[in-house]
């Protein structure tokens, strides 16, 4: 299933000519498959191939294996993405990096576990957990937030987590 966060919040964007959106960590694409189409030009970044190789051949996807961990260049342009969507995934040392690959007056969507959730369930390493607004902490600098939310969710089951919207540039 998907995150309904970040389908509602697209959606509300009202998308009506080209943007090129970033899935960064995509997993198997249950957020950007559903997402693609031909004004939403996706990019889909993930080290695991056989996860890729469920949507590499859709149309409107571009789907590139990668590890973003790794000391190489990422493949991904400079402030070429109108919207980036990260889910579930957290690796700091380079987080900030993902502003320089927001375009400008591009949306940046953020949705995964705060401290908290290990009562709950994976993650708890605390390196895959945010601190107490981290997401705010980060980002919050250098784009303007425009939504934030932090504590519980529950689809079924009980997560702890953040999710943030941010602009680049001003409202
Ligand atoms: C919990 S999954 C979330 C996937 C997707 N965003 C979603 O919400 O369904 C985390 C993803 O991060 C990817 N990942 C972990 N480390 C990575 C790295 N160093 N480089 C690229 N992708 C990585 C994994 O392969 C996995 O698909």
């Amino acid at each position: 299933m998907h995150s309904e966060w970040i389908l509602n919040q697209i959606e509300a964007l009202e998308i009506k000519k080209k943007i090129n959106l970033l899935d960064f960590a995509s997993g198997n694409g249950r957020n950007c498959i559903p997402l693609a189409n031909k004004n939403i030009i996706v990019t889909a970044v993930d080290k695991d191939q056989e996860k890729l190789n469920k949507y590499k051949n859709l149309k409107n996807i571009n789907a590139i294996c990668f590890d973003l961990e790794s000391n190489e260049k990422w493949p991904l342009v400079k402030e070429y993405y109108d919207v980036i969507i990260v889910i579930n995934y957290l690796h700091r040392p380079k987080i900030n990096k993902l502003i320089n690959l927001l375009k400008k007056d591009g949306f940046l969507f953020y949705e995964t576990f705060s401290e908290g959730n290990e009562k709950y369930g994976s993650p708890q390493n605390p390196n895959f957990l945010l601190k107490e607004g981290e997401l705010l902490e980060i980002f919050g600098k250098k784009l303007l937030p425009v939504s934030f939310y932090e504590g519980i969710l529950n689809y079924g089951k009980i997560t702890i987590k953040q999710r943030a919207c941010f602009k680049k540039g001003a409202l």
